[in-house]
């Protein structure tokens, strides 16, 4: 992602590089790392969300909302999956921490390449589809598609398009992403403002809190 005083304030249809990820557990923590989960998944726990059988965290960085959702929900199996090796290894070290690693397994994945893909009730993605450019998105979003058992939920938290100020990912307009959503064979349950936290956004940059179920 790019940073407040970047000439660019934010990627447009190209994304952002992987090169950007690989960078950001090695060296200052990126905007997105508060080191807390994420404001609009303590909303989807108080609402419900996240409740039965398997659940992966797409894109699950250092695993702080994958770790609370496992907390809260003490009868759930989880995954979380990111590209970065050093993420993954930190958010290993926080579930033994938190005392759920018996209930996650952290690994390392592309989620655009994923070749095994096993059942998921439900796939949160935190921050993540805003991210690939437009030749990525149709690919993460077939991925994720497969994942996702008939009935199962996708629940994802993209920049939105009011999010004027400088820094993060690419924003969508509720169309872009409802057109994603439903490209993918998704049904749309809701599309709703919500806030994702960053170091760098007051409050929280704008965003969508969207929720689809997989036909
Ligand atoms: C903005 S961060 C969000 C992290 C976490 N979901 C959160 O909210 O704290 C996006 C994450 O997606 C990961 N990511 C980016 N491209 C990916 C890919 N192709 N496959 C798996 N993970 C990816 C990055 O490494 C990064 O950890």
């Amino acid at each position: 992602m790019t940073s407040a005083g970047d000439d660019i304030p934010f990627p447009g249809p190209e994304g952002v590089p992987d090169r950007v990820f690989h960078a950001a557990y090695r060296s200052k923590p990126a905007m997105w790392r508060t080191g807390i989960p994420q404001t609009a998944v303590l909303d989807g726990l108080d609402r419900g969300w996240f409740s039965t059988g398997r659940l992966l965290d797409a894109g699950c960085g250092s695993g702080e909302n994958t770790i609370e959702i496992a907390r809260s929900r003490p009868d759930l199996r989880l995954a979380g999956w990111d590209l970065v090796p050093e993420a993954i290894a930190l958010a290993r070290l926080k579930s033994r921490v938190a005392r759920v690693e018996n209930r996650i397994e952290f690994e390392v994945r592309d989620l655009r390449l994923a070749t095994d893909r096993p059942a998921f009730d439900d796939v949160l993605d935190a921050g993540v589809l805003h991210l690939f450019s437009d030749a990525d998105r149709g690919e993460y979003l077939d991925v994720v598609q497969s994942l996702v058992s008939p009935g199962g939920w996708f629940t994802t938290i993209v920049f939105r398009d009011d999010e004027t100020r400088p820094g993060g990912p690419r924003r969508m307009a509720r169309d872009e992403l409802a057109n994603s959503l439903e490209g993918a064979g998704f049904r749309i349950a809701s599309i709703e403002p919500t806030v994702y936290d960053t170091r760098a956004h007051e409050g929280g940059a704008r965003a969508w809190l969207g929720r689809a179920q997989a036909i």
